[in-house]
């Protein structure tokens, strides 16, 4: 915890020790204070002398008033540490996020990367805001009333030291136990925020299928075991306040023993009692301060664990460029690829073919025979077990992600719409893509005819998740991104499942006009949507069946004429079961 403290306190070095130095000058000025009650005591009250006790009020408020000043420019240094370094923070754990693979994102899992990333992160920031501000204090409280009151008496010092010494232990004691249950409940909130995503999403077809009680009594349950290990975890620290009160006030009541023995043997004055009693007082008020620790420390050290895991995550798809390509024409070679999701099962195995720069080449075959892994292989998101990929006579993994990326127009089966305008969705931050460009390309998608009906055109916003749209004109966004994009491999992967046939068979003709020349990858159910294509693989159960064009199929593999009867291709266009 305390190194990744330090990694980022240390690019905010001097307003951290500006902030260390006033708590510092806020302690001395108080202890100062305090002591000079002595003065008035001994000097003024004692003799009767007034001017004395006027003046060494004035200095007492003086030195308050600087202590007034010290406290406001350490809480200004403290909120200004802590909010840069929550920036910096969630920007760190934002940016690995993004950079993650598709594997190692799924590893994660989204939920629990987006609790570490806010509400973990929110516990560091309150943790490190009230450690600046007054935890600072403490050791240095500490310090300086050990030297204080030794100067008093050194006997009753020391029940102060053995009184601290206690409380500390048992604090650190307790708080080391309530580490495990803290973590179970990090993770028990993760469940639950799992719970509440799909919950919230499927929210109309759980209405639809009247799962409501059963979904509920689904979430009840969790959330029950998420207060219950909450209730464990804090019923471990329940004790410590009063414990640490407990100590310190039998401690109290020890010293007030020994030091009237003291006072009687004359070893201590009157008034040495009374400023020791003053110390202790003050010490008390900032034991108020242990609650606190006591609370959020074992938090923050599961909190801090849970984000370090991802910020150190080592990833597996491992960016290591060897060589660049010395063209650039978008030729695919797939060499005997195997590849199973977490090295389980194979889903796909033994797959080869070769895309000729500026071909057509697709894919068919049922859901789940490996269509969509294919693409991801192809575009890193994940290396195959076995094999290699080629592109532009390059091994991918040989290749710099970046650029291999940048040579890929990858429109995925699942449609992303990003909650922005409609231009921003397109061009997606890429500055060459002009508003005439996104236009052009919602021409010829098609989306223009949504456009039409929105009040701003290219600046009217998407609502979150494409919710103001449906699923065919999200479609229609999708594919427009994708060839906005200037690359030499384009992907679709069952982009046009969503879309009607006559749609689907104009929008289809002009992005192939729009393409002419680049390496086109379909991916579809329907034959319909790839029998023009220069090359068409079947796929079984992650198996090769067969290649060839329409033609070739139709008259030699099986597999693809069952397809082809199923889809009713008596009449031109048949029906199709997208
Ligand atoms: N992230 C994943 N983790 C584990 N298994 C997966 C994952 N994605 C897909 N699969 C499995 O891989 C197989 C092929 O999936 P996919 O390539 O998506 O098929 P298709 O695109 O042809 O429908 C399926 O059996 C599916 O269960
Ligand atoms: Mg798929």
């Amino acid at each position: 915890m305390i190194s990744l403290l330090r990694r980022y306190l240390r690019k905010y070095l001097w307003e951290t020790v500006a902030n260390v130095v006033f708590v510092i000058a806020q302690v001395l000025l108080q202890l100062q204070v305090v002591s000079m009650t002595k003065v008035i005591l001994n000097k003024g009250v004692k003799v009767g002398d007034v001017p004395v006790i006027v003046n060494t009020s004035v200095v007492m408020l003086l030195m308050t008033l600087a202590m007034g000043v010290s406290v406001v420019i350490a809480s200004y240094m403290s909120s200004r540490v802590t909010a840069c370094v929550t920036f910096d923070l969630q920007e760190d754990i934002f940016k690995k996020i993004v950079s993650l693979s598709q594997y190692d994102y799924s590893r994660f899992g989204g939920s629990t990367l987006m609790t570490r990333a806010t509400s973990d992160v929110s516990n560091i920031q309150l943790f490190l805001l009230n450690f600046l501000r007054s935890c600072l204090l403490v050791p240095f409280v500490i310090v300086g009333l050990i030297i204080a009151t030794a100067m008093i008496s050194l006997g009753l010092c020391a029940i102060l030291v053995v009184a601290f010494a206690l409380t500390i232990a048992f604090m650190v004691l307790k708080s080391k136990q309530s580490i495990p249950p803290f973590n179970e409940y990090r993770s028990s909130l993760d469940r639950l925020n799992v719970l509440m995503r799909e919950k919230i999403e499927g929210a109309r077809s759980i209405r639809a299928f009247g799962r409501r009680q059963y979904e509920t009594e689904k979430f009840d349950a969790v959330n029950r075991e998420s207060v219950d290990v909450s209730l464990e975890a804090d019923y471990r620290i329940y004790f410590l306040t009063p414990v640490a009160l407990i100590i310190m006030n039998v401690a109290v009541v020890v010293i007030y023993y020994l030091g009237s023995i003291e006072l009687q043997s004359q070893i201590v004055s009157i008034s040495d009692l009374i400023l020791f009693f003053q110390y202790v007082t003050y010490f008390i008020s900032s034991l108020a301060l242990i609650p606190f620790l006591v609370n959020t420390l074992p938090k923050v050290v599961v909190s801090v664990a849970r984000i370090r895991e991802v910020l150190d995550f080592e990833e597996t798809i491992v960016n290591d460029p060897k060589t660049a390509p010395a063209r650039c024409d978008g030729e695919i070679t797939f060499k005997n690829v195997i590849f199973g999701y977490d090295g389980a099962k194979d889903v796909i195995a033994d797959i080869s073919f070769h895309a000729k720069p500026g071909t057509t080449t697709a894919f068919i075959g049922a859901t789940g025979s490996g269509k969509s892994t294919i693409m991801y292989l192809l575009d890193r998101m994940y290396d195959p077990t076995f094999g290699e990929i080629f592109v532009d006579g390059v091994d991918v993994r040989d290749m710099d992600l970046e650029a291999l990326r940048s040579r890929i127009s990858f429109a995925s089966q699942k449609t992303l719409v990003l909650q922005d305008t409609v231009y921003n969705n397109i061009a997606m931050g890429d500055e060459t893509i002009t508003r005439d460009d996104a236009k052009a390309c919602c021409d010829v998608t098609m989306f223009s005819e949504v456009l039409d009906h929105l009040d701003n055109g290219l600046d009217s916003e998407m609502a979150q998740g494409g919710m103001n749209v449906s699923g065919g004109q999200k479609q229609r966004l999708s594919l427009a991104r994708a060839i906005a994009r200037d690359a030499e491999i384009y992907v679709f992967d069952d982009t046009f499942s969503a879309l009607d046939l006559k749609t689907e068979a104009m929008v289809r003709k002009s992005i192939k006009e729009r393409l002419a020349g680049r390496t086109v990858i379909m991916v579809a159910q329907k034959i319909s949507t790839i029998r023009d294509a220069d090359n068409i693989i079947v796929l079984e159960k992650g198996r090769i069946a067969a290649q060839g064009t329409h033609g070739e199929l139709l008259a030699t593999c099986p597999v693809y004429q069952e397809i082809y009867e199923s889809q009713d291709y008596g009449q031109e266009g048949g029906e199709a079961n997208g």
